[in-house]
């Protein structure tokens, strides 16, 4: 078999990706190892960035997004009692973000490459990428009806997250490798219950940091600051909507509470693999680089990553011009180590530090008064949430742009 562009991961990163090719008539084939269903219904991040917003509907992927999204012009810093409003238009001339989850985007993208006729594969097995020095690298898989396949291609794309097998197909020595843990981590909620805020709280306090995060009219996402080993089982229902009260109380402000109907345990890390390409394979999205949930950038990487990738490979596969696929690493990299400064800056600023001292949590507090004080500092805080560099959509000739 052969195709222009093998997509290892069909995730946001490699869908995405698949097509904005398709849109310049380049072929690819996605292979995954979990189901279609898997793949639509974990519970994941929520905030599109304004530049993500912007690609997917010049990309011809906004009509539900649009009609289903809630556009956010800001967000609330919580903490020592006070409650304080960042409003993202005004500090940044007028520019918002989306909320609307990345399982949604997901659904979009399998649906629009579905009804395109893509080659997408789920439930595959056994999946190797091979001769990635050479100008003809191979995707092999096991399909779910057992028959093995060995996909030629021009370029494998690694879409298959932090676990998968195409950063680690990469010889010893390649990648310069950045990687720190935290002390934290998040328990995270879906509850059936209207938001109780109409934009964002981040929320710091002594317990720990709070953050209430909303996925509809209807329906609320919420998550509490936890130790990296605590098992779900040591919080049931009423421990954590009693965690989340303490954290975000509020003179004349209560949290309404309801059926939590999805719970999960993340973990944070801050992970940076150094070149994201090695010979024709390409890394986009947690492939190559992780945050910390803290500053929503994790799934706006990822789009940004494909974005940058889409054209360079365009250039390369259509009109034989290398250029933009040489520099697609380190145009990536500009971008991932600006967003991983922002999100443990405000992971740092936001959770309670296990062992921290008193003076520590005396510089915290400054942080946080002199962030919301200061239009400087907010308007700093506020142009990395929406997105900083602003993501550039003028290199893809789109549809919609
Ligand atoms: C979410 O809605 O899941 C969400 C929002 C903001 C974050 C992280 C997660 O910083």
């Amino acid at each position: 078999m052969r195709t222009q562009v093998g997509i290892v991961g069909a995730g946001p990163a490699g869908l995405l990706l698949s097509h904005l090719l398709a849109l310049h008539g380049i072929d690819s084939v996605v292979v995954d190892h979990r189901s279609r269903e898997h793949i639509v219904a974990r519970a994941r991040a929520g905030v599109l960035e304004h530049g993500s917003a912007r690609l997917l509907r010049a990309a011809g992927l906004g009509a539900r997004m649009d009609r289903e999204g809630i556009e956010h012009g800001g967000i609330y810093l919580q903490y020592d009692g006070v409650r304080e409003h960042l409003d993202f238009r005004d500090l940044t001339g007028g520019r918002t973000v989306m909320v609307y989850a990345q399982t949604e985007v997901v659904k979009d993208l399998v649906e629009a490459r579905q009804a395109a006729g893509a080659r997408l594969e789920f439930e595959v097995a056994d999946t190797r990428v091979d001769e990635l020095d050479s100008r003809h690298p191979v995707l092999r898989y096991t399909a779910a009806d057992g028959v093995r396949h060995e996909v030629v291609c021009d370029v494998i794309a690694g879409c298959d997250g932090f676990h998968g097998v195409c950063r680690p197909s990469i010889p010893d020595g390649v990648l310069r490798v950045f990687d720190r843990d935290y002390p934290y981590a998040w328990l995270g909620i879906l509850a059936q219950v209207p938001p109780s805020t109409d934009e964002l709280i981040y929320a710091y306090h002594p317990d720990g940091f709070a953050l209430h995060s909303l996925r509809s009219p209807q329906v609320s996402r919420l998550y509490l600051q936890v130790d990296p080993d605590e098992q779900l089982s040591a919080w049931p229902d009423e421990r954590i909507w009693e965690g989340l009260r303490r954290r975000f109380a509020l003179d004349g402000w209560e949290l309404a509470d309801g059926l939590i109907f999805d719970r999960s345990i993340t973990p944070m890390r801050s992970f940076v693999a150094e070149p994201m390409r090695y010979g024709r394979l390409f890394l986009a999205g947690d492939a190559a680089h992780i945050v910390p949930p803290t500053g929503a950038k994790g799934l706006n990487l990822a789009i940004a990553d494909v974005t940058v990738l889409a054209e360079a490979l365009v250039a390369l596969l259509r009109d034989g011009r290398p250029e933009l696929a040489d520099a697609y690493s380190d145009e990536c990299l500009r971008r991932v180590w600006r967003a991983t400064h922002f999100s443990r800056w405000m992971t740092s600023m936001l959770h309670r530090a296990p062992g921290a001292d008193a003076m520590r949590e005396q510089l915290r507090l400054s942080q946080l008064r002199y962030t919301t004080a200061s239009r400087a500092a907010a308007t700093s805080l506020a142009e990395n949430y929406v997105g900083y560099p602003p993501l550039r959509l003028d290199g893809l000739d789109l549809p919609g742009a």
